[in-house]
């Protein structure tokens, strides 16, 4: 497994990481909690050691699961999880409240069943709290040994500039995929600058980019990732399996699935660290992290990009 170091942290995390929000049991419809840890497990064992969750995803209930899969298994893992959305029955409430923060902290270190986490990072700020007032709170929260690196997550090059002030931030958590590259026209390049590492979510486009979708596929109960990832809309959906050939070709090419195309085209950016993708059973954890065994060339990144621009950005 190729590795890269997280920003200027001494963490080096795998260029896969485990995304833990689908097998909480919201959101993205019912999981099997025994399926989702032999998942973690799976990719564990095939060389992932970034495991990202967070509070808000079940309202705890993905740091339980993943404190079961790291039992006995700790060592060497980079444990990441975030504070800041709280969670009121399908609502998502942003906080950023020392008092909140000092809560939050023990119930994660509880949940996953560790004295120390890894890579802590802020989920999102929080309008209605100053920096000013969550960061010392951070910093105690650091002195006492609580979490090894801060991290943040969907912030503006203005917030990471304002919390870099209280203490070191090693890395940002933000969407980014081949369909999403809002990304690439600032932050990518402040975060190089900066040093900081990035740590991409949606890498698969929640699951468009493996290319098994077929057009209007009616997801499970409970299951609204359409609501948050735009990837399943009728036009958006027939650009994107045109874009999906060329990932295709490139994937008989090496006899691999398609998705190892697409998270491989995430993590061989300058600046990205670990591509996130979000696991559901074993098989997809074992396949996904041996997306981390071999590369794309430049030239199969540039076909990417020119068919990106033609049935991609064509079509917005
Ligand atoms: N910081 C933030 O604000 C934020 C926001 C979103 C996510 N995240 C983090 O980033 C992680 C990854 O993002 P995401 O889960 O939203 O999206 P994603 O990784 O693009 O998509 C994950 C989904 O793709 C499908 N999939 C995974 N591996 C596959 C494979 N090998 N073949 C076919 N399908 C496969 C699975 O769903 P199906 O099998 O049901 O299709 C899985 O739930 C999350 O789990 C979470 O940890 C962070």
């Amino acid at each position: 497994m190729k590795l890269k170091t997280l920003g200027t942290s001494d963490l080096k995390a795998s260029v896969i990481g485990i995304g833990t929000w689908a097998i909480a049991g919201d959101y993205w419809g019912e999981s099997d909690d025994a399926e989702s840890v032999k998942a973690i497990q799976a990719g564990i064992d095939f060389g992932i050691n970034l495991i990202d969750t967070a509070p808000a995803y079940g309202d705890g209930y993905s740091e339980e699961l993943v404190g079961k899969a790291i039992k006995g298994r700790r060592d060497g893992l980079i444990i990441a999880t975030k504070v800041g959305i709280l969670r009121d029955g399908q609502e998502f409430i942003n906080c950023l409240k020392p008092e909140s923060i000092y809560k939050e902290i023990d119930n994660s270190l509880r949940r996953l069943g560790v004295d120390c986490i890894d890579l802590y990072q802020i989920h999102w700020p929080d309008p209605a709290t100053p920096f000013e007032d969550t960061m010392p709170a951070l910093i105690k929260l650091y002195e006492q040994g609580k979490f090894r690196c801060l991290g943040v997550s969907n912030f503006s090059e203005e917030q990471i500039e304002q919390v870099s002030k209280y203490l070191k931030i090693v890395s940002q958590q933000l969407s980014y995929s081949i369909l999403e590259r809002e990304t690439e026209k600032s932050m990518l390049p402040y975060c190089i600058k900066k040093g900081m590492g990035i740590i991409t979510y949606g890498s698969l486009g929640a699951g468009v980019l493996s290319g098994k979708y077929k057009k209007d596929h009616q997801f499970k109960a409970g299951d609204r990732r359409k609501e948050f990832y735009p990837y399943f809309e009728n036009d958006r959906f027939d650009c994107i399996q045109e874009l999906l050939k060329t990932l295709r070709m490139i994937a008989e090419k090496y006899g691999k699935p398609v998705s190892h195309v697409a998270i491989n085209w995430v993590w061989k950016h300058e600046g990205v660290t670990s591509a996130l993708v979000g696991v559901r059973n074993r098989q997809q954890a074992e396949e996904n992290a041996k997306a981390g065994y071999w590369e794309l060339s430049m030239e199969e990144m540039d076909l990417i990009d020119n068919a990106y621009q033609k049935y991609i950005l064509k079509g917005e």
